[in-house]
Protein backbone atom coordinates (compact mmCIF):
# COMPACT_ATOMS: atom_id res chain seq x y z
CA UNK A 1 0.00 0.00 0.00
CA UNK A 2 2.01 3.18 -0.77
CA UNK A 3 1.57 6.52 -0.09
CA UNK A 4 2.44 9.45 -1.79
CA UNK A 5 4.10 12.18 -0.05
CA UNK A 6 3.86 15.93 -1.00
CA UNK A 7 5.89 18.95 0.26
CA UNK A 8 3.94 21.77 -0.07
CA UNK A 9 3.10 24.56 -0.82
CA UNK A 10 4.07 23.40 -4.69
CA UNK A 11 5.62 25.79 -6.90
CA UNK A 12 4.48 24.67 -10.80
CA UNK A 13 5.97 25.87 -14.01
CA UNK A 14 6.39 24.50 -17.29
CA UNK A 15 4.09 22.45 -19.58
CA UNK A 16 1.92 19.04 -18.97
CA UNK A 17 -0.01 16.95 -21.83
CA UNK A 18 -2.90 14.85 -20.48
CA UNK A 19 -3.84 11.43 -21.49
CA UNK A 20 -6.52 10.06 -23.34
CA UNK A 21 -10.09 9.92 -21.73
CA UNK A 22 -10.71 7.05 -19.39
CA UNK A 23 -14.74 7.43 -19.97
CA UNK A 24 -14.37 7.49 -23.34
CA UNK A 25 -11.79 4.35 -23.60
CA UNK A 26 -13.81 2.43 -21.59
CA UNK A 27 -17.42 2.30 -23.45
CA UNK A 28 -15.54 2.42 -26.44
CA UNK A 29 -13.15 -1.17 -25.26
CA UNK A 30 -16.81 -2.16 -24.23
CA UNK A 31 -18.14 -1.32 -27.65
CA UNK A 32 -15.54 -3.35 -29.51
CA UNK A 33 -17.43 -6.63 -28.57
CA UNK A 34 -19.54 -5.45 -31.45
CA UNK A 35 -16.63 -5.22 -34.33
CA UNK A 36 -16.41 -8.00 -36.72
CA UNK A 37 -12.75 -7.74 -37.33
CA UNK A 38 -9.83 -6.26 -35.09
CA UNK A 39 -9.82 -2.92 -34.12
CA UNK A 40 -6.78 -0.37 -33.33
CA UNK A 41 -7.24 2.34 -30.70
CA UNK A 42 -5.18 5.55 -29.81
CA UNK A 43 -4.24 7.44 -26.63
CA UNK A 44 -5.73 5.00 -24.53
CA UNK A 45 -5.17 5.96 -20.55
CA UNK A 46 -2.89 3.75 -18.58
CA UNK A 47 -4.94 3.28 -15.92
CA UNK A 48 -6.08 1.00 -13.65
CA UNK A 49 -9.94 0.94 -14.51
CA UNK A 50 -8.31 0.33 -18.67
CA UNK A 51 -6.63 -2.85 -16.87
CA UNK A 52 -9.38 -4.38 -15.61
CA UNK A 53 -11.59 -3.87 -18.14
CA UNK A 54 -8.76 -5.34 -20.42
CA UNK A 55 -9.07 -8.54 -17.96
CA UNK A 56 -13.12 -8.89 -18.34
CA UNK A 57 -12.99 -8.67 -22.44
CA UNK A 58 -10.37 -11.36 -22.37
CA UNK A 59 -12.77 -13.63 -20.12
CA UNK A 60 -15.32 -12.91 -22.81
CA UNK A 61 -13.15 -13.66 -25.41
CA UNK A 62 -11.31 -10.90 -27.35
CA UNK A 63 -7.40 -10.81 -27.31
CA UNK A 64 -6.04 -7.32 -25.70
CA UNK A 65 -2.73 -6.38 -26.73
CA UNK A 66 -1.36 -2.53 -25.28
CA UNK A 67 1.72 -1.54 -26.69
CA UNK A 68 4.08 1.51 -25.06
CA UNK A 69 2.36 4.26 -27.33
CA UNK A 70 -0.70 3.98 -25.74
CA UNK A 71 -1.91 1.70 -28.57
CA UNK A 72 -4.63 -0.96 -27.56
CA UNK A 73 -5.24 -3.53 -30.04
CA UNK A 74 -8.35 -5.93 -29.96
CA UNK A 75 -10.08 -8.64 -32.11
CA UNK A 76 -12.77 -11.66 -30.82
CA UNK A 77 -10.88 -15.04 -31.06
CA UNK A 78 -14.05 -16.82 -29.21
CA UNK A 79 -17.32 -15.63 -29.66
CA UNK A 80 -18.99 -17.88 -27.37
CA UNK A 81 -18.78 -16.31 -24.40
CA UNK A 82 -21.89 -14.04 -22.62
CA UNK A 83 -20.36 -14.25 -19.02
CA UNK A 84 -18.29 -11.49 -17.41
CA UNK A 85 -16.33 -12.59 -14.88
CA UNK A 86 -18.32 -11.13 -11.37
CA UNK A 87 -15.39 -9.86 -9.82
CA UNK A 88 -13.93 -7.56 -12.67
CA UNK A 89 -17.64 -6.39 -12.85
CA UNK A 90 -17.62 -5.29 -8.56
CA UNK A 91 -14.34 -3.80 -8.80
CA UNK A 92 -15.68 -1.52 -11.36
CA UNK A 93 -19.04 0.27 -12.79
CA UNK A 94 -18.15 0.70 -16.78
CA UNK A 95 -18.10 -3.10 -16.95
CA UNK A 96 -21.39 -3.07 -17.01
CA UNK A 97 -21.28 -1.27 -20.34
CA UNK A 98 -20.32 -4.91 -22.04
CA UNK A 99 -24.03 -5.97 -21.32
CA UNK A 100 -25.97 -3.98 -24.65
CA UNK A 101 -22.65 -5.10 -27.00
CA UNK A 102 -22.77 -8.39 -25.56
CA UNK A 103 -26.64 -8.73 -26.72
CA UNK A 104 -26.61 -6.97 -29.72
CA UNK A 105 -23.55 -9.47 -30.81
CA UNK A 106 -23.67 -12.46 -28.93
CA UNK A 107 -27.72 -12.48 -28.04
CA UNK A 108 -26.78 -13.86 -24.53
CA UNK A 109 -25.20 -11.70 -21.44
CA UNK A 110 -25.02 -12.14 -18.14
CA UNK A 111 -23.30 -9.64 -16.26
CA UNK A 112 -23.46 -9.21 -12.20
CA UNK A 113 -25.05 -5.38 -11.03
CA UNK A 114 -22.57 -3.39 -10.16
CA UNK A 115 -21.65 -2.53 -6.39
CA UNK A 116 -22.45 0.75 -5.29
CA UNK A 117 -19.34 3.40 -4.56
CA UNK A 118 -19.10 6.41 -2.33
CA UNK A 119 -20.26 8.95 -4.69
CA UNK A 120 -23.86 7.39 -4.15
CA UNK A 121 -26.77 5.79 -5.30
CA UNK A 122 -25.94 3.84 -8.70
CA UNK A 123 -28.56 2.06 -10.21
CA UNK A 124 -28.82 1.25 -13.22
CA UNK A 125 -32.43 0.79 -14.04
CA UNK A 126 -32.31 2.96 -17.09
CA UNK A 127 -29.79 0.65 -18.93
CA UNK A 128 -31.93 -2.24 -18.04
CA UNK A 129 -35.20 -0.57 -19.65
CA UNK A 130 -33.89 0.52 -22.55
CA UNK A 131 -32.13 -2.83 -23.29
CA UNK A 132 -35.79 -4.32 -22.39
CA UNK A 133 -37.47 -2.02 -25.15
CA UNK A 134 -34.89 -3.44 -27.93
CA UNK A 135 -36.81 -6.67 -27.37
CA UNK A 136 -34.29 -8.48 -24.60
CA UNK A 137 -35.33 -10.60 -22.09
CA UNK A 138 -33.87 -9.47 -18.79
CA UNK A 139 -34.10 -10.72 -15.79
CA UNK A 140 -32.17 -10.25 -12.36
CA UNK A 141 -31.48 -13.10 -10.24
CA UNK A 142 -28.70 -13.47 -7.75
CA UNK A 143 -27.44 -10.24 -8.31
CA UNK A 144 -26.67 -10.99 -11.94
CA UNK A 145 -29.03 -9.73 -15.12
CA UNK A 146 -29.07 -12.33 -17.00
CA UNK A 147 -29.93 -11.65 -20.90
CA UNK A 148 -30.93 -12.90 -24.38
CA UNK A 149 -32.11 -11.51 -27.04
CA UNK A 150 -32.71 -12.69 -30.78
CA UNK A 151 -31.93 -9.56 -33.22
CA UNK A 152 -32.98 -6.57 -31.70
CA UNK A 153 -35.68 -4.38 -32.74
CA UNK A 154 -35.65 -0.81 -33.11
CA UNK A 155 -38.30 1.38 -31.24
CA UNK A 156 -38.45 4.94 -29.03
CA UNK A 157 -36.93 5.33 -25.89
CA UNK A 158 -36.52 7.86 -23.41
CA UNK A 159 -33.32 7.82 -21.07
CA UNK A 160 -33.88 10.68 -18.90
CA UNK A 161 -33.84 10.00 -15.28
CA UNK A 162 -34.37 11.82 -11.47
CA UNK A 163 -31.37 13.12 -12.03
CA UNK A 164 -30.60 13.54 -15.73
CA UNK A 165 -29.51 11.85 -18.63
CA UNK A 166 -27.20 8.70 -17.78
CA UNK A 167 -24.28 8.41 -19.60
CA UNK A 168 -22.79 4.46 -19.25
CA UNK A 169 -26.93 4.14 -19.89
CA UNK A 170 -27.11 5.77 -22.92
CA UNK A 171 -23.48 3.85 -24.07
CA UNK A 172 -25.12 0.60 -23.35
CA UNK A 173 -28.09 1.31 -24.99
CA UNK A 174 -26.57 3.08 -28.09
CA UNK A 175 -24.58 0.08 -28.66
CA UNK A 176 -26.98 -2.17 -28.69
CA UNK A 177 -29.40 -0.49 -30.78
CA UNK A 178 -26.87 -0.09 -34.03
CA UNK A 179 -27.59 -4.15 -34.89
CA UNK A 180 -31.12 -3.55 -34.23
CA UNK A 181 -33.46 -4.09 -36.87
CA UNK A 182 -35.15 -1.00 -38.10
CA UNK A 183 -34.60 2.58 -36.51
CA UNK A 184 -34.10 3.16 -32.58
CA UNK A 185 -34.81 7.39 -31.08
CA UNK A 186 -32.75 7.24 -27.76
CA UNK A 187 -34.23 10.65 -26.11
CA UNK A 188 -32.95 12.31 -23.11
CA UNK A 189 -29.65 10.86 -23.92
CA UNK A 190 -26.43 12.20 -22.54
CA UNK A 191 -24.57 14.65 -24.46
CA UNK A 192 -21.09 14.22 -22.89
CA UNK A 193 -18.38 14.09 -25.32
CA UNK A 194 -17.31 10.72 -23.68
CA UNK A 195 -20.64 9.72 -26.00
CA UNK A 196 -20.14 11.80 -28.97
CA UNK A 197 -16.42 9.71 -28.99
CA UNK A 198 -17.70 6.25 -28.21
CA UNK A 199 -20.57 7.41 -31.75
CA UNK A 200 -18.03 8.32 -33.80
CA UNK A 201 -15.96 5.12 -33.28
CA UNK A 202 -19.50 3.38 -33.86
CA UNK A 203 -19.74 5.17 -36.97
CA UNK A 204 -16.41 4.47 -38.16
CA UNK A 205 -17.35 0.73 -37.67
CA UNK A 206 -20.03 1.13 -40.02
CA UNK A 207 -22.85 2.52 -37.47
CA UNK A 208 -25.35 4.83 -38.69
CA UNK A 209 -26.01 7.37 -35.94
CA UNK A 210 -27.44 11.05 -36.23
CA UNK A 211 -27.57 13.68 -33.95
CA UNK A 212 -24.64 12.99 -31.33
CA UNK A 213 -23.90 15.41 -28.83
CA UNK A 214 -27.79 16.28 -28.70
CA UNK A 215 -30.33 14.68 -26.41
CA UNK A 216 -31.74 12.96 -29.05
CA UNK A 217 -30.07 10.02 -31.17
CA UNK A 218 -31.25 8.70 -34.12
CA UNK A 219 -30.09 5.09 -34.98
CA UNK A 220 -30.75 3.09 -38.50
CA UNK A 221 -29.94 -0.66 -37.77
CA UNK A 222 -27.44 -2.08 -39.95
CA UNK A 223 -26.83 -6.14 -40.21
CA UNK A 224 -23.07 -6.11 -39.74
CA UNK A 225 -20.49 -3.73 -38.38
CA UNK A 226 -16.66 -3.87 -39.30
CA UNK A 227 -13.54 -2.89 -38.27
CA UNK A 228 -12.18 0.30 -37.16
CA UNK A 229 -9.15 2.57 -36.19
CA UNK A 230 -9.63 5.60 -33.52
CA UNK A 231 -8.08 7.69 -31.33
CA UNK A 232 -9.50 8.58 -28.18
CA UNK A 233 -10.32 12.16 -26.98
CA UNK A 234 -8.29 13.70 -24.51
CA UNK A 235 -9.55 13.46 -20.80
CA UNK A 236 -10.89 16.66 -19.56
CA UNK A 237 -11.51 15.99 -16.22
CA UNK A 238 -7.73 15.56 -16.31
CA UNK A 239 -7.21 18.58 -18.13
CA UNK A 240 -10.12 20.55 -15.80
CA UNK A 241 -7.79 18.60 -12.34
CA UNK A 242 -4.56 19.94 -13.89
CA UNK A 243 -5.73 23.57 -14.57
CA UNK A 244 -6.99 23.68 -10.88
CA UNK A 245 -3.36 22.65 -9.42
CA UNK A 246 -2.35 26.28 -11.21
CA UNK A 247 -5.16 27.78 -9.40
CA UNK A 248 -4.59 26.31 -6.21
CA UNK A 249 -1.12 26.95 -5.77
CA UNK A 250 -1.13 30.21 -7.73
CA UNK A 251 1.08 29.57 -10.10
CA UNK A 252 1.01 29.58 -14.30
CA UNK A 253 1.79 26.61 -16.63
CA UNK A 254 0.26 25.40 -19.75
CA UNK A 255 -1.59 22.08 -20.25
CA UNK A 256 -1.24 20.72 -23.99
CA UNK A 257 -3.48 18.12 -25.98
CA UNK A 258 -6.74 19.31 -24.39
CA UNK A 259 -10.09 20.08 -26.08
CA UNK A 260 -11.05 23.63 -24.64
CA UNK A 261 -14.55 23.41 -26.25
CA UNK A 262 -14.81 19.90 -23.74
CA UNK A 263 -13.63 22.23 -20.98
CA UNK A 264 -15.19 25.77 -21.16
CA UNK A 265 -17.88 25.56 -17.84
CA UNK A 266 -14.54 24.68 -16.34
CA UNK A 267 -12.49 27.72 -18.16
CA UNK A 268 -15.73 29.93 -16.78
CA UNK A 269 -15.39 29.14 -13.22
CA UNK A 270 -11.34 29.27 -13.02
CA UNK A 271 -11.79 32.89 -14.87
CA UNK A 272 -14.80 34.30 -12.36
CA UNK A 273 -12.45 33.34 -9.48
CA UNK A 274 -9.81 35.45 -10.80
CA UNK A 275 -6.93 32.94 -13.35
CA UNK A 276 -5.78 34.17 -16.42
CA UNK A 277 -6.42 31.84 -19.44
CA UNK A 278 -5.26 31.94 -22.52
CA UNK A 279 -6.42 28.82 -24.99
CA UNK A 280 -4.70 28.44 -28.37
CA UNK A 281 -6.24 25.47 -30.10
CA UNK A 282 -5.13 22.23 -28.04
CA UNK A 283 -2.72 24.47 -25.43
CA UNK A 284 -4.61 25.96 -22.49
CA UNK A 285 -1.93 28.74 -21.01
CA UNK A 286 -3.27 29.13 -17.11
CA UNK A 287 -1.83 31.83 -15.10
CA UNK A 288 -3.24 32.32 -11.05
CA UNK A 289 -1.17 35.77 -9.51
CA UNK A 290 -3.78 37.25 -7.50
CA UNK A 291 -6.82 36.86 -4.89
CA UNK A 292 -9.01 34.00 -5.35
CA UNK A 293 -12.92 34.81 -5.64
CA UNK A 294 -15.39 32.94 -4.18
CA UNK A 295 -18.18 31.66 -6.46
CA UNK A 296 -21.39 29.52 -6.68
CA UNK A 297 -21.11 26.17 -8.65
CA UNK A 298 -23.73 23.68 -9.19
CA UNK A 299 -22.41 20.28 -11.03
CA UNK A 300 -24.68 19.05 -13.54
CA UNK A 301 -24.68 17.20 -16.88
CA UNK A 302 -22.61 18.27 -19.88
CA UNK A 303 -22.01 21.00 -20.68
CA UNK A 304 -22.51 22.20 -17.22
CA UNK A 305 -20.06 21.92 -14.87
CA UNK A 306 -18.82 17.84 -14.40
CA UNK A 307 -19.90 16.26 -11.04
CA UNK A 308 -15.92 14.77 -12.04
CA UNK A 309 -14.65 18.16 -11.13
CA UNK A 310 -16.77 19.41 -8.52
CA UNK A 311 -14.15 18.23 -5.44
CA UNK A 312 -11.61 19.15 -6.86
CA UNK A 313 -13.44 23.02 -7.39
CA UNK A 314 -14.03 22.93 -3.59
CA UNK A 315 -10.38 22.26 -2.80
CA UNK A 316 -9.70 25.63 -5.06
CA UNK A 317 -12.71 27.24 -3.38
CA UNK A 318 -11.44 26.28 0.17
CA UNK A 319 -8.46 29.36 -0.49
CA UNK A 320 -10.99 31.78 -1.92
CA UNK A 321 -11.20 34.97 -0.33
CA UNK A 322 -14.77 34.56 1.18
CA UNK A 323 -17.87 31.83 0.97
CA UNK A 324 -19.22 30.09 -1.80
CA UNK A 325 -21.17 27.35 -1.90
CA UNK A 326 -21.38 24.01 -4.53
CA UNK A 327 -23.95 21.18 -5.10
CA UNK A 328 -24.33 18.88 -6.89
CA UNK A 329 -27.40 18.15 -9.76
CA UNK A 330 -25.83 14.81 -10.55
CA UNK A 331 -24.59 13.16 -7.51
CA UNK A 332 -26.40 14.99 -4.79
CA UNK A 333 -24.36 13.16 -1.90
CA UNK A 334 -21.04 13.52 -3.60
CA UNK A 335 -19.11 14.62 -0.89
CA UNK A 336 -17.79 11.76 0.94
CA UNK A 337 -14.35 13.49 0.73
CA UNK A 338 -15.05 16.30 3.00
CA UNK A 339 -14.22 15.26 6.12
CA UNK A 340 -10.53 14.03 4.98
CA UNK A 341 -10.56 17.93 3.21
CA UNK A 342 -11.34 19.45 6.69
CA UNK A 343 -7.99 17.77 7.90
CA UNK A 344 -5.71 20.55 5.89
CA UNK A 345 -7.60 23.40 7.93
CA UNK A 346 -10.49 23.45 5.24
CA UNK A 347 -13.54 25.21 6.54
CA UNK A 348 -15.98 23.33 4.89
CA UNK A 349 -19.73 22.68 6.00
CA UNK A 350 -22.23 20.10 4.73
CA UNK A 351 -25.71 21.97 3.77
CA UNK A 352 -29.02 20.39 3.36
CA UNK A 353 -28.08 20.34 -0.57
CA UNK A 354 -24.28 20.22 -0.82
CA UNK A 355 -21.73 22.29 0.98
CA UNK A 356 -21.03 26.08 1.86
CA UNK A 357 -17.16 26.56 1.92
CA UNK A 358 -15.38 29.67 3.84
CA UNK A 359 -12.26 30.73 2.29
CA UNK A 360 -9.25 30.87 4.09
CA UNK A 361 -5.54 32.22 3.34
CA UNK A 362 -3.40 28.72 3.98
CA UNK A 363 -4.21 25.36 4.40
CA UNK A 364 -1.61 22.89 6.32
CA UNK A 365 -0.08 19.73 5.20
CA UNK A 366 -1.73 16.26 7.39
CA UNK A 367 -2.07 12.88 6.75
CA UNK A 368 -5.79 11.75 4.96
CA UNK A 369 -6.71 9.39 2.85
CA UNK A 370 -8.61 8.84 -0.61
CA UNK A 371 -11.80 7.06 -0.53
CA UNK A 372 -12.78 7.37 -4.40
CA UNK A 373 -11.15 9.00 -7.44
CA UNK A 374 -11.90 12.55 -7.55
CA UNK A 375 -12.24 12.73 -4.06
CA UNK A 376 -8.89 11.88 -4.15
CA UNK A 377 -7.84 14.27 -6.34
CA UNK A 378 -8.71 16.93 -4.48
CA UNK A 379 -6.91 16.12 -1.40
CA UNK A 380 -4.22 15.95 -3.37
CA UNK A 381 -4.62 19.53 -4.80
CA UNK A 382 -4.94 20.81 -0.55
CA UNK A 383 -1.41 19.00 -0.65
CA UNK A 384 0.30 20.90 -3.04
CA UNK A 385 -1.54 24.47 -1.83
CA UNK A 386 -0.63 23.68 2.05
CA UNK A 387 2.20 24.75 4.39
CA UNK A 388 4.48 21.56 4.79
CA UNK A 389 4.05 17.52 4.00
CA UNK A 390 1.18 15.95 3.46
CA UNK A 391 0.83 11.85 3.60
CA UNK A 392 -2.06 10.91 1.21
CA UNK A 393 -3.03 7.02 1.31
CA UNK A 394 -5.96 5.71 -0.92
CA UNK A 395 -3.59 5.86 -4.07
CA UNK A 396 -5.70 2.82 -5.77
CA UNK A 397 -8.29 5.55 -6.20
CA UNK A 398 -6.34 7.96 -7.64
CA UNK A 399 -4.35 4.94 -10.14
CA UNK A 400 -7.96 4.27 -11.34
CA UNK A 401 -8.63 7.43 -13.26
CA UNK A 402 -5.20 9.27 -13.85
CA UNK A 403 -2.65 8.29 -15.81
CA UNK A 404 0.89 8.75 -13.38
CA UNK A 405 -0.63 12.01 -11.88
CA UNK A 406 1.95 12.24 -9.42
CA UNK A 407 4.66 12.42 -12.04
CA UNK A 408 2.91 14.84 -14.06
CA UNK A 409 2.81 17.20 -11.31
CA UNK A 410 6.57 16.53 -10.85
CA UNK A 411 7.31 16.97 -14.29
CA UNK A 412 5.76 20.75 -13.39
CA UNK A 413 8.18 21.14 -9.82
CA UNK A 414 6.14 19.66 -7.88
CA UNK A 415 8.20 17.93 -4.48
CA UNK A 416 5.76 14.69 -4.81
CA UNK A 417 6.98 11.31 -4.09
CA UNK A 418 5.16 7.76 -3.73
CA UNK A 419 6.40 5.87 -0.55
CA UNK A 420 6.13 2.40 0.84
CA UNK A 421 5.18 2.39 4.28
CA UNK A 422 7.64 1.05 7.10
CA UNK A 423 4.87 -1.54 8.35
CA UNK A 424 1.85 -2.59 7.19
CA UNK A 425 -1.54 -0.88 8.37
CA UNK A 426 -3.99 -2.44 10.82
CA UNK A 427 -6.62 -3.99 8.58
CA UNK A 428 -9.36 -1.29 11.00
CA UNK A 429 -7.11 1.92 11.78
CA UNK A 430 -8.45 3.00 15.44
CA UNK A 431 -6.79 6.36 15.10
CA UNK A 432 -5.55 8.91 12.01
CA UNK A 433 -1.75 7.94 13.04
CA UNK A 434 -2.70 4.14 12.18
CA UNK A 435 -4.41 5.25 9.11
CA UNK A 436 -1.31 5.83 7.68
CA UNK A 437 1.98 4.06 8.61
CA UNK A 438 5.01 6.47 8.89
CA UNK A 439 6.65 6.62 5.83
CA UNK A 440 9.98 7.25 5.77
C1 LIG B 1 -20.44 8.27 -15.74
O1 LIG B 1 -20.97 7.43 -14.72
C2 LIG B 1 -18.96 8.44 -15.43
N1 LIG B 1 -18.33 7.14 -15.41
C3 LIG B 1 -18.80 9.09 -14.05
O2 LIG B 1 -17.41 9.35 -13.83
C4 LIG B 1 -19.52 10.43 -14.05
O3 LIG B 1 -19.49 10.97 -12.75
C5 LIG B 1 -21.00 10.24 -14.45
O4 LIG B 1 -21.08 9.56 -15.72
C6 LIG B 1 -21.74 11.55 -14.59
O5 LIG B 1 -21.12 12.37 -15.50
C7 LIG B 1 -18.00 6.56 -16.60
O6 LIG B 1 -18.23 7.07 -17.68
C8 LIG B 1 -17.31 5.25 -16.53
P1 LIG B 1 -24.79 8.23 -14.87
P2 LIG B 1 -22.40 6.76 -14.88
O7 LIG B 1 -25.46 6.94 -15.22
O8 LIG B 1 -22.71 6.57 -16.31
C9 LIG B 1 -28.64 8.18 -12.08
C10 LIG B 1 -15.32 9.23 -12.74
O9 LIG B 1 -14.95 9.82 -11.72
N2 LIG B 1 -28.99 6.91 -12.78
O10 LIG B 1 -24.70 9.26 -15.90
O11 LIG B 1 -22.46 5.61 -14.00
C11 LIG B 1 -27.38 8.04 -11.22
O12 LIG B 1 -27.67 7.52 -9.95
C12 LIG B 1 -16.74 8.60 -12.79
O13 LIG B 1 -14.63 9.10 -13.76
C13 LIG B 1 -30.22 6.35 -12.56
O14 LIG B 1 -31.03 6.86 -11.79
O15 LIG B 1 -23.33 7.92 -14.30
C14 LIG B 1 -26.87 9.47 -11.18
O16 LIG B 1 -27.51 10.18 -10.17
C15 LIG B 1 -17.41 8.63 -11.46
N3 LIG B 1 -30.52 5.18 -13.21
C16 LIG B 1 -27.26 10.01 -12.55
O17 LIG B 1 -28.28 9.15 -13.07
C17 LIG B 1 -29.64 4.58 -14.09
O18 LIG B 1 -29.94 3.52 -14.66
C18 LIG B 1 -26.12 10.07 -13.56
O19 LIG B 1 -25.49 8.81 -13.55
C19 LIG B 1 -28.39 5.19 -14.30
C20 LIG B 1 -28.09 6.37 -13.64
Amino acid sequence: MEVLRVEGPARLRGEVAVSGAKNAALSIMAASLLADGPITLERVPEVSDVTTLSQLLRHLGMRVMRSADDVVRMETIDPSRYRAASDLVRRMRASFCVLGPLLARRGRAIVSLPGGCNIGARPVDLHLKGLAALGADIRISAGRVIARAGRLRGTRINLRGPHGPTVTGTANVLCASVLAKGNTIIAGAATEPEIVDLGSFLIALGAEIEGLGTDELAIRGVDQLGTARHRIIPDRIEAATLLIAAAVTGDCFTVRDANAEHLQAVLDVLSAVGCQLNVEHDRIRIDRRGRLLPVDIVATPYPGIASDVQPQLVTLLTLADGTSSISDEVFPNRFAYVSELRRFGAMVHQTGCGVQVEGCSRLRGTQAVARDLRGGAALLLAGLSAEQTTLLGGLHHIDRGYQRLDEKLRQLGARIERRRPLREPHAQPASIDERLPTAV
